[in-house]
């Protein structure tokens, strides 16, 4: 079995690599071809905290997999994450587990690949000027996203609320990205929104963080963060102006995206707003950009079948690469 720490990973797989198994997965799962059982989750008798077993399985890869993610809000007063994870991988020929892998990384490398997918697929080309609003910790692999996803991104905006936070983040990006990429401090979502191309949102927030009217003509906006009916980022005049709306499943953004949600329930969308899932684009059953002007928007909750079909490419070139260590 094959043990595969967050160092490992980060030598042997890039963000291009993980927009690719992205894909994969979109396409798989739009083919119907991944099972993803729901969830399974045990709050703790002990502590304020649930643990959460997320299995899938996808038989073109031959590998099952499973996901345990707890959330542990008071795990920072013993300085451990809040949400850790890890994912393993079993050979669906032999049955054996053949790969332990960082699933805090996995999450946050599929997360960010997930935007980066659509942004690779459905942002004008030659954008230039994004926005990133959320610093926190899915920040960093949204920002390596955008840049990945599209080659002519000169400038990235950053904003979340508190000033000391959206400084660091942006400082620590402008030092990755040195040379390459412009990166922006802004002081309010507003001003990182106005003239951006690509618009991610990946917030905790419970009311809507952009104002649709501030959009350029053929942005495109990825919503990332909000996954509870109470949960809001992109605004209801986004969504009304849009030309294209995309999830990575209908099926889980109904019944978890408060940003979604809400405005259906309220009438001021319809289901006919809706132009489907990404993997039905990307298997050529449904529309992609039609022009530079269209507003287009791409919703993600974040499905299994992108753990197992990400952790299987993890797991394979780490084979390739020898990295890892062998227990
Ligand atoms: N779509 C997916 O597949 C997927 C996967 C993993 C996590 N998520 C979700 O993404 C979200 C962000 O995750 P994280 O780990 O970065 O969270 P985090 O708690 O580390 O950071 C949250 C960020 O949101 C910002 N924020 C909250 N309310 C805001 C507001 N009103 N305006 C501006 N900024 C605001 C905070 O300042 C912070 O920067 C969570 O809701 C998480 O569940 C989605």
């Amino acid at each position: 079995m094959l043990l595969l720490n967050r160092e490992d990973i980060e030598k042997i797989f890039t963000m291009k690599d993980a927009i690719k198994a992205d894909k994969l997965a979109y396409s798989i799962f739009s083919k119907g071809k991944s099972i993803s059982p729901l969830r399974t989750n045990f709050a703790s008798e002990n502590a304020n905290g649930n643990i959460l077993f997320m299995p899938g399985y996808v038989g073109d890869i031959g590998v099952a997999g499973l996901k345990i993610v707890s959330v542990f809000p008071d795990n920072t007063k013993q300085n451990l994450p809040v949400t850790p994870g890890t994912v393993l991988l079993v050979d669906d020929k032999t049955g054996v587990v053949n790969c332990i892998l960082d699933g805090t990384y996995v999450t946050e490398i599929r997360t960010g690949a997930a935007s980066g997918s659509a942004i690779d697929l459905l942002a004008r080309k030659g954008s230039e000027t994004a926005a990133l609003i959320g610093t926190g910790g899915q920040a960093e692999s949204q920002f390596d996203a955008i840049v990945a996803g599209c080659d002519t991104v000169k400038v990235v905006k950053v904003h979340s609320r508190t000033q000391a936070k959206r400084e660091a983040f942006a400082k620590k990006m402008q030092d990755k990205y040195s040379g390459k990429i412009k990166v922006i401090a802004s002081n309010s979502a507003d001003e990182a929104v106005l003239d951006s191309d690509i618009v991610v949102l990946v917030t905790t927030s419970t009311k809507a963080i952009i104002n649709g009217d501030n959009l350029k003509k053929g942005a495109l906006v990825c919503g990332v963060g909000s996954y509870m009916p109470t949960m809001h980022e992109i605004d209801e005049k986004t969504l009304m102006k849009a030309d294209k709306i995309y999830f990575d499943s209908k099926e889980a953004v109904l019944s978890e995206a408060g940003c979604i949600i809400t405005p259906l329930k309220e009438g001021k969308i319809s289901e006919a707003d809706f132009t489907g899932d990404l993997g039905d684009m990307i298997n050529g059953k449904i529309i992609s950009r039609e022009n530079d002007d269209e507003i287009i928007v791409f919703k993600s909750v974040g499905i299994s079948t992108q753990d197992v079909v990400t952790g299987k490419a993890i797991y394979d070139k780490a084979k390739e690469e020898k990295v890892g260590y062998e227990f």
